[in-house]
């Protein structure tokens, strides 16, 4: 069943039923200031770090589901009734119900007792606030008294603090109210310079700040007392829970219609000027009025909202394609390059199932983010990048983790994923290719985050490479460490404490554990780096690199073949992991994957087996699950992978974020169908049909879809923040399309499903706009292109040095 449908001419996904499988959501904002909200406007906002500037209080793992949120309600002042348009918080019966999430904006509203409302909610470009546009419309015949209230409840910064530590913060809550602006100032008395404000448009017919007084005792948001008694009561809060709540009152004539506009925003003062008068507790709002004064215009929020648009016009427009596929068209134009952003700005931070609190951005996560998200802001990328270098420690290692706010390196968990730092090196080859901005390896970048430190960054990915070949295990593989991409594999943790750590804890010296995958990822990075170091005149550098490259690769033929597939690590007894010899898990797909992905066992025939094997043991109609069989029992030696009920998560969970690279595997043997095939079984567009069984929203992908093995094979969880966003854009758009980057200029190399007659795309890049069409002429992948017009060798398109601004390439598939 469906749940509503995708409007790609508005690039919309509109919902039609309150009440989906569990709360869709977007995000608003895509610069420092963000907020997620779900369809019935449930969520929360926040200044660049969701644990330690979080504006507004949530609850996960609430009931009813989704607590806590930008709500409105409206009370008809004559009946005296009062619902919310969103539905939540008072899940009334409405007509009409729409949420429309849109690029970086979500409205939603409904038609309740003759009365018509929408919210628009968005962040501005560049500002640090969101705006809520409410529409009231009367469609009754006669005239209308009615109330709106705004609400929100004020979170006391740092969320982690706040959701546990009330023997304080029950006694710290601070407000202002002036000229009808709800300021939320709770340890602005003391060290922080920052504070919240909620303004509205409209003269107020009162507001509230104190929860208890808004709320009523043991009431919840779906019945506040002071709503249903119809008047706010100015209350101020003193500690407990300040919220922000304000109503208005509307008189409308049948027909008529009023918008009411809401600010929630954030705002500095700099140390020395927090309050005026000086000497006072006050705060200082002289730079903060003018901002709310701006969007409290509706010309100006119109006018904003206008900005937002175009901006995602020309991100999106960077790349357009037209295929026989909409699933295809409308993840590729639309909703996988939007989540190619949210993975960009929140990492794995702030979700329905990142609570924002408990990780950093990830070393790895971002440095592959990159992949689905370097063309759309190559300035952003370029001090990601950066910013992930700084924190690499001078062994090459790195942090597994960094904190945004900081961009420090995170001390808790520490350095010892074996595979980080080849992930460097990867990100810092996609920026590379996609901008032709060299200058970036000379950039000098501190190690820790140490002052004195500095080196060019081409330091920092040379000391990556390295790392492993200082680390190799007793067979030549890499060493895993803590673990290599399965975060759960965890090879020398041997861990029998509950609540241990699994990825901190380390029992084991970690001198034996080998992971085959990193084998792969080593040779795929130490390719990118030869081709780095040759073009920076590296000669014989660039042949020692690929030299270990070809050792690797013979090892891996050698030590991590197992017959039909390639294993996928040595534990720390020297024992195979994913092999025929072992009872469970005998074939994984990560390192299947990534070693034909990057390139091992090609000519050999090894690759083309391990592909059919993937298929004949690890594919099913929803995607192909991690590994089999699933481990039926905790093993001390393997970890957390093993902690997982069977078909859950890293056991044997359809872990989307590798499908791509089988993906991808499947093109390198020209096997267009097949890889199309992968990719539509998790197209989450794809899936829209069975949503009862998916659950998740079907404009974006999860992190994973059960496996065959659980109870509920096919469902979805946690949606949104996945390295799936990246690689399955950067498979279907480089791989499938073939429309791909490299240091050369553009490449064009199909490998599309046999029954497609072509496609068309338009590319943007390095300034050039590329007009491509293909067009099929035989089965094969062989391509012959016409560059305007001209045919040409090859089917690499240089970059056009000045004065070109459209090229088109016209590829005949055969
Ligand atoms: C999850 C992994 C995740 C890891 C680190 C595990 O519980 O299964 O997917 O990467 O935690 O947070
Ligand atoms: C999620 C983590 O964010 C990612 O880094 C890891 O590779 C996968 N889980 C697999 O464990």
């Amino acid at each position: 069943m469906k749940y509503g449908y995708f409007d790609d001419q508005n690039r919309e996904y509109v919902i039609t039923q309150p009440e989906t499988p569990l709360p869709w959501i977007n995000y608003l904002g895509c610069e420092a200031y963000f907020g997620i909200i779900s369809n019935t406007a449930g969520g929360y906002s926040f200044y660049r770090d969701a644990r330690l500037r979080r504006l507004t209080r949530y609850r996960y793992n609430n009931v009813p589901f989704d607590t806590g949120g930008r709500y409105v309600y409206l009370r008809d002042d004559d009946s005296k009734s009062f619902w919310s348009p969103s539905w939540q918080p008072t899940r009334h019966q409405l007509s009409g119900y729409s949420c429309r999430h849109g690029m970086g904006y979500t409205t939603i509203g409904s038609t309740a007792n003759g009365i018509e409302a929408h919210t628009r909610y968005f962040v501005p470009l560049g500002e640090n606030l969101e705006l809520w546009q409410l529409t009231v419309t009367n469609r009754r015949t006669t005239r209308a008294s009615l109330s709106a209230f705004s609400s929100i409840e004020f979170c006391l910064w740092d969320a982690q603090d706040d959701a546990t530590n009330f023997q304080r913060n029950f006694s710290t809550g601070q407000v202002e109210v002036e000229d009808g602006v709800i300021y939320h100032k709770t340890e602005y008395r003391e060290r922080r310079n920052h504070f919240a404000y909620f303004a509205c448009s409209e003269p107020l017919a009162g507001f509230d700040t104190q929860r208890d007084a808004f709320l009523g005792r043991y009431r919840g948001w779906d019945s506040p007392t002071a709503v249903a008694a119809g008047q706010l009561t100015n209350s101020i809060a003193h500690g407990w829970s300040p919220i922000g709540a304000h109503q208005v009152k509307l008189e409308l004539e049948p027909g008529e219609t009023k918008q009411i506009i809401f600010v929630l925003g954030y705002h500095e003062n700099p140390v020395a000027e927090k309050f005026d008068p000086p000497n006072s507790q006050i705060i200082n709002k002289k730079t903060v009025k003018p901002v709310i004064a701006k969007y409290l215009d509706p010309a100006k929020a119109d006018a904003a909202f206008e900005q937002l648009r175009q901006y995602w016009d020309s991100l999106l427009g960077i790349l357009q394609v037209s295929t026989p596929d909409p699933h295809t068209n409308r993840m590729v134009n639309i909703w996988n390059a939007y989540q190619c952003m949210a993975t960009f700005n929140m990492s794995r931070s702030a979700s329905f199932y990142e609570s924002g609190i408990g990780r950093g951005l990830g070393f790895r996560d971002s440095n592959q983010d990159l992949l689905g998200f370097v063309h759309m802001a190559p300035a952003r990328a370029r001090e990601r990048i950066l910013d992930l270098a700084a924190t690499q420690l001078p062994t090459g290692g790195a942090y597994h983790q960094y904190q945004p706010l900081t961009k420090r390196g995170n001390n808790d968990i520490g350095g010892g994923f074996n595979d980080d730092p080849h992930w460097l090196i990867v990100g810092v080859s996609a920026y590379i290719k996609e901008t032709g901005d060299w200058g970036i390896l000379d950039e000098s970048v501190q190690y820790d985050n140490e002052p004195g430190s500095e080196k060019p960054l081409y330091d920092h990915l040379q000391r990556s490479f390295r790392h492993s070949l200082e680390r190799l295990g007793p067979h030549g593989l890499p060493l895993i460490g803590r673990a290599d991409w399965n975060d759960c594999l965890n090879l020398n943790c041997f861990s029998d404490t509950p609540g241990q750590s699994f990825q901190t804890t380390t029992n084991k010296e970690g001198k034996v554990a080998e992971s085959v995958f990193i084998a792969g990822l080593f040779v795929l990075a130490g390719r990118e780096l030869a081709a780095l170091a040759s073009h920076r005149g590296l000669t014989a550098e660039a042949a020692s690199y690929l030299s270990e490259v070809a050792k690797m690769d013979l090892v891996v033929r050698k030590h991590g073949w197992d017959g039909e597939w390639f294993l996928r690590a040595y534990d720390d007894f020297g024992a195979k992991i994913g092999s025929k010899e072992c009872e469970e898990g005998k074939i994984y797909i990560e390192s299947n994957g990534f070693c034909v992905l990057a390139g091992i066992g090609l000519e050999d025939g090894m690759a083309a087996k391990a592909l059919d094997s993937t298929r004949k043991h690890l594919a099913t109609k929803h995607g192909i699950v991690l590994q089999q069989p699933p481990y039926s029992k905790y093993y001390l030696n393997l970890g957390e992978i093993s902690s997982y009920p069977p078909g859950y998560k890293e056991n044997a969970g359809i872990f989307c974020h590798n499908n791509p690279w089988v993906i991808i595997a499947e093109t390198r043997l020209g096997h267009g169908d097949e890889a199309h095939d992968y990719y539509s079984r998790i197209n989450p567009s794809a899936r829209e049909e069975i949503g009862d069984l998916h659950r998740c929203e079907p404009y974006v992908y999860a992190q994973m879809i059960a496996g065959k093995d659980a109870p509920s094979f096919g469902e979805a969880k946690n949606s949104w923040l996945t390295g799936t966003a990246a690689w399955n854009y950067y498979a279907i758009v480089q791989w499938i399309l073939g429309i791909r980057t490299t240091l050369g200029g553009l490449e064009i190399a199909p490998v599309i499903p046999k029954s497609w007659p072509g496609f068309t795309a338009t590319r943007v890049f390095r300034g050039v706009t590329y007009k491509i069409s293909i067009e099929r002429k035989g089965d094969g992948n062989r391509i012959a292109l016409t560059v305007d017009g001209k045919a040409v060798d090859g089917n690499v398109v240089a970059p056009y040095a000045n004065g070109r601004k459209e090229v088109s390439i016209h590829g005949i598939l055969s």
